[in-house]
């Protein structure tokens, strides 16, 4: 298994292009699925999650030719609607293709999604959606069959803005006859980048970028070439990097737009940042300064980017405060941030941290995606070695984040 090593003590000092999005791409790749033609995509980040949603386009007859980071889909022989067991459970955005193929051929075979392991992660609220513009469901040995004989426009209410459920009810409305409302959608960044796309293909939206969004379906699709928008956990993970190493870091295509909420937090943690059109630059001095931190969906500060910010809390100037209201499986990292000498104690949803001087290097394991980036992150600032395990959770999600921190100056490598 395949292992990262990181030399800490080295400031930081070097510029980057981030990644395109991971939670952009993915809905984009399943909004091909509804048109009956090509689509191109660039600025597709070429990472584990994005191949195991080539393997499942691929599998139902999608043809997908990536070069570089241009992806193109011809769905014009879709033949088979059945998401494969082991793809599907690889990956919980596999989900949204429900969507997708309910929407273009009223019928989809799924299993229970996957991903990484933070927390229970249902999926009622996608099911009961899709229910309310016509989709029938049975369940067979865990496998789900879903079935209509043409979906159709209807109002939904979310009690809760879940991203994952927000971009099914998209794409299966795009595929839908007439008009349909959803109440309580999420206002992520990547649902806009979704909601821009299948209006250039056809569909018509309004209301992107808030929590109601009305969507008109279409049956003619129109072949479309699209930029995935930059990644902006990416962005948020190598801006931590620097506030952990210290020094600074220039990144460009990081969508500062969608960073505010981060980008304050950070400035309150002691970084400074300048933004100029998409680029970021930040600078960092000293230790960060200990505050107080709590998830939420956008444009709160994202839980994607907790386990960063309790690194930095673990190197910080007094004791800070983390709580996670969105995935409550998501502080697993700080079992091995003590690993290191971090002092977290986790009561529930919170996580008191006493900051440390200097953490020590030592063997840990990377438990999910962006755990696994903290954990690098922990290594730059910590005293000599630390190795990270269980690396391929992390290559689901950053194509080569130790490329990346070379640019930057840091001192890393990864072992097969
Ligand atoms: C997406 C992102 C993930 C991010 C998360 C929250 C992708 C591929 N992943 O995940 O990186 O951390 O948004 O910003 O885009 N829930 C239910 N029932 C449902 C659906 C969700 O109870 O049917 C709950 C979940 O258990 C969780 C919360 O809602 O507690 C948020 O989930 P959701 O917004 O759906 O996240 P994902 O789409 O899975």
């Amino acid at each position: 298994m395949s292992e990262i090593l990181v030399q800490g003590y080295h400031s930081l000092k070097g510029e980057l292009e981030i990644q395109g999005s991971k939670n952009a791409a993915l809905p984009m790749m399943a909004a091909a699925v509804l048109h009956k033609g090509t689509t191109v995509l660039n600025y597709v980040p070429r990472i584990q999650d994005v191949f195991c949603m080539m393997g499942i386009l691929e599998s139902m007859g999608c043809v997908c030719t990536m070069e570089g980071h241009r992806l193109t889909i011809d769905a014009g022989c879709l033949t088979d609607v059945r998401i494969p067991e082991k793809n599907g459970k690889a990956m919980r955005s596999s989900i949204v293709l429900l969507g997708a193929l309910l929407g273009r051929s009223g019928e989809a075979y799924a299993h229970y999604p996957g991903g990484c392991s933070i927390g229970s992660r249902p999926i009622d609220m996608h099911l009961d959606a899709l229910e309310k513009l016509g989709a029938v469901f049975r369940e067979e040995e865990g496998i789900i069959h879903a079935q209509t004989m043409r979906l159709k426009g209807s109002t939904i209410s979310f009690d809760y803005p879940s991203v994952g459920a927000t971009e099914n009810v998209l794409l299966a409305a795009a595929g839908a006859e007439g008009i349909t409302v959803l109440k309580g959608a999420a206002r992520e960044p990547e649902i806009a980048a979704l909601c821009g796309m299948l209006q250039a293909m056809g569909a018509e939206i309004w209301g992107t970028g808030t929590d109601c969004l009305m969507i008109h379906g279409t049956r003619r699709y129109k072949d479309v070439v699209r930029d995935v928008p930059g990644d902006r956990i990416v962005t948020g993970t190598y801006l931590s990097a620097v506030m952990a190493a210290g020094g600074e870091g220039v990144f460009k295509r990081s969508s500062p737009k969608d960073l505010d909420c981060v980008v304050k937090t950070m400035e309150k943690a002691g970084a400074h940042i300048r933004i100029l059109d998409d680029v970021l630059e930040v600078k960092m001095k000293g230790r960060p300064k200990a505050i107080s931190v709590e998830t939420n969906p956008y444009p709160g500060f994202p839980t994607d980017l907790q386990s960063m910010m309790m690194v930095l809390l673990a190197i910080g100037d007094g004791r800070g405060c983390l709580k996670e209201t969105v995935f409550e499986g998501r502080f697993a990292t700080a079992k091995e941030l003590h690993k290191m000498g971090a002092g977290i104690i986790i009561e529930g949803k919170e996580a008191c941290i006493t900051g440390q001087k200097s953490l020590t290097g030592a063997r840990v394991q990377a438990c999910d995606l962006r755990g696994g980036a903290a954990l690098v992150i922990a290594g730059l600032a910590a005293e000599g070695e630390t190795v990270i395990t269980e690396c391929h959770h992390i290559l689901r999600g950053y194509e080569d984040i130790c490329r990346d921190l070379r640019c930057l100056g840091a001192v890393i490598r990864r072992e097969a």
